[in-house]
């Protein structure tokens, strides 16, 4: 879905006049709220890949030296992720904080057997964030909902939020470098997710209305570009895969 393929359904025109007058905060709050009861249904959060991505997030933590944390997630959305990092880590805090509190509503249905590990907030992620050192900053398909001009001095406010020898892991979608790949890596999706046995009905549909929320992908060797300006070390793209990507990086230890 060019734009955005983590979307939900959503009526272009409407959502287009919206854009014009909301930050892509509230752009993006307004529509999560709208759709949060749908996200886990998505055929993008069904896929083999989605998966993929978290499996990986977890093993990059666990060879990181991640215990107890405090881990911090932006952009929570449903706590998927969450509830697996939890699950893994069993002595770790956890914040998550996502704009949309019809997101952090699922999010605390989900998390809701972890009790007092889980602390969730409600802000746009582009506003102050707290002085908390958190071990591990996780973030994944939300940095692609930011304006150009709010992604580099993101990852050095990161960066400031890491313990020494912390780790930041991004995963999110990335603009192919032509139109060209673009088609192509639509068309290899597509095969995909037809071979996975996955609702393509669905998935055409999403992909026709996924496209308004005002999402400007960005290459990801910008991302890695930002974070070494910002200080990280061990900066990498540790796996890529059509659009999606995830990037790794971090805090020098001492
Ligand atoms: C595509 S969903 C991703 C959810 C989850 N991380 C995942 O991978 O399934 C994007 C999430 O980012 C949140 N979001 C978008 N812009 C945000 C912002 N400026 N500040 C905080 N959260 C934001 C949305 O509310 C939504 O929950």
């Amino acid at each position: 879905m060019k734009g955005d393929s983590r979307g939900l359904t959503t009526h272009g025109h409407h959502t287009e006049e919206r854009a014009k007058r909301q930050s892509p905060g509230e752009l993006n709050r307004a529509y999560y709220n709208e759709h949060a009861s749908e996200y886990d249904d998505l055929v993008f959060t069904k896929s083999r890949e989605h998966q993929r991505h978290h499996d990986l997030i977890l093993s990059l933590m666990a060879v990181s030296g991640a215990d107890e944390g405090p881990f911090m997630e932006l952009g929570v959305g449903t706590g998927t992720l969450a509830a697996k990092v939890l699950h893994s880590f069993p002595s770790a805090r956890y914040d998550g904080y996502d704009v949309s509190e019809g997101m952090l509503h699922q999010t605390g249905q989900k998390l809701h057997p972890f009790g007092d590990r889980v602390r969730l907030i409600q802000q746009d992620v582009t506003t102050d964030l707290p002085e908390t050192r958190y071990q591990v900053i996780l973030t994944a398909n939300v940095i692609h909902h930011l304006t150009k001009k709010d992604k580099p001095g993101l990852f050095h406010r990161l960066y400031a939020m890491l313990q020494h020898g912390g780790c930041l892991i991004v995963s999110d979608m990335f603009e192919p470098d032509t139109e060209e790949l673009a088609g192509v890596y639509e068309e290899l999706e597509r095969r995909d997710f037809q071979a996975q046995g996955l609702d393509m009905e669905q998935y055409e549909e999403e992909k026709r209305h996924g496209e308004h929320l005002g999402t400007s992908l960005t290459r990801y060797l910008r991302y890695l570009g930002w974070m070494r300006k910002a200080g990280f070390v061990n900066v990498d793209c540790v796996y890529k895969y059509l659009e999606a990507a995830i990037i790794y990086g971090q805090r020098p230890s001492g």
